[in-house]
């Protein structure tokens, strides 16, 4: 039997074929199956779908399966760790979520409970999941989680994490971001429900943001790389069929022809005004900047050094 499992927003508990309902509004969403079969899936799909699932790729007793999960009782979706029979040191991790409920963090809290569980309970080796190249939004989940892109399988980014990496990435989200500029004010942040720690900053200067429309690119997505930024030098220039843009060279694997990301990137700056009060969301230590929100909700990129923390009485 799987156990259910809490996490700050959630409880999962095992699906049952009682279930098959709640899946079947699901996957009849257009929302939803967009990025997965590109259509809503049938009356007959979704309970062979959970066949499959249940019996196929469900391994309860040693916790492997699927869990519905629910906020505050009302269904938000499932989470899965699927068993695999021939390789039975890895599981494959899936995840779908209402309309509704997204962009609350909680697809990335639901997977975090479930990465624990798969290798602090399971004791697993290593953890995949896929994402097809255009579900942006799951490839930032994945991300988030700290799971690493392995490359593109049948159209399908595949990332994995090992248990040692999972335990590395769980000691970095309890010391938080590295920065040490920032170090004293994150120190004394309030944590939100997603565990992404949340500093307020203030711009010492401002920024200007160039006439060029940003771009975002995806995992996987084959982009031309152009020259080394001189001020910059952690990034290049990457031109799409959408635009071009700076991109960390780090993200972008050089050594294929065409070039391809590794990781997605939004080249979205913010402009400031100096003294301006921003929220700190993504340090990029390694690039010198800096994503943040501005009161009125914009957010984008400034370089770190224009930023400075803002005591806190
Ligand atoms: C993919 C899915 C699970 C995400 O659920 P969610 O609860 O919204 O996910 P989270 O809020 O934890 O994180 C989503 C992240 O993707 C980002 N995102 C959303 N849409 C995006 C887009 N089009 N491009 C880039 N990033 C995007 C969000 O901003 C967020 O990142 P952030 O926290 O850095 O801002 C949900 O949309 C879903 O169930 N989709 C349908 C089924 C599906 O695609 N399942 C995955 C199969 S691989």
């Amino acid at each position: 039997m799987l156990p259910s499992i809490a996490s700050p927003r959630l409880h999962l508990s095992p699906v049952s074929d009682g279930d098959i309902g709640l899946m079947r509004r699901l996957n009849a969403d257009e929302a939803v199956m967009r990025n997965l079969t590109r259509r809503p899936a049938t009356a007959e799909e979704t309970p062979a779908e959970w066949t499959e699932r249940l019996q196929g790729r469900s391994d309860p007793g040693r916790g492997l399966g699927y869990w519905i999960g629910r906020a505050d009782g009302v269904f938000v979706g499932w989470w899965g760790l699927g068993a695999c029979s021939w390789e039975p040191s890895t599981a494959n991790l899936g995840y779908r979520l209402r309309p509704a409920r997204w962009g609350r963090g909680l697809a990335t809290e639901g997977s975090r409970a479930l990465l624990s569980h798969a290798f602090d309970e399971v004791g697993l080796a290593t953890v995949w999941a896929s994402a097809t190249r255009w579900n942006r939004a799951s490839q930032r989940v994945l991300a988030k989680l700290s799971m690493r892109y392995v490359g593109v399988r049948y159209d399908q980014c595949q990332f994995e994490i090992t248990a040692a990496e999972w335990a590395e990435a769980a000691r970095s989200r309890l010391r938080g971001p590295s920065s040490s500029r920032l170090a004293g004010c994150l120190q004394q942040t309030a944590m939100n429900g997603d565990n992404d720690e949340m500093a307020m900053v203030r711009a010492v200067r401002a920024h200007e943001i160039p006439g060029r429309r940003p771009i975002q690119v995806a995992v996987g997505q084959r982009v031309q790389v152009g020259s080394q930024d001189t001020t910059w030098p952690a990034f290049v220039f990457v031109t799409t069929e959408d635009g071009s843009g700076w991109v960390p060279a780090r993200h972008i694997d050089t050594g294929s022809r065409p070039a391809v990301m590794l990781a997605p990137y939004d080249t979205t700056e913010l402009a400031t005004a100096a003294g301006e009060p921003l929220t700190v969301l993504v340090i990029d230590d390694t690039s010198g900047w800096t994503w943040v929100r501005n009161a009125l909700g914009r957010e984008g990129w400034v370089p770190s050094n224009t930023i400075e923390p803002i005591p806190v009485s």
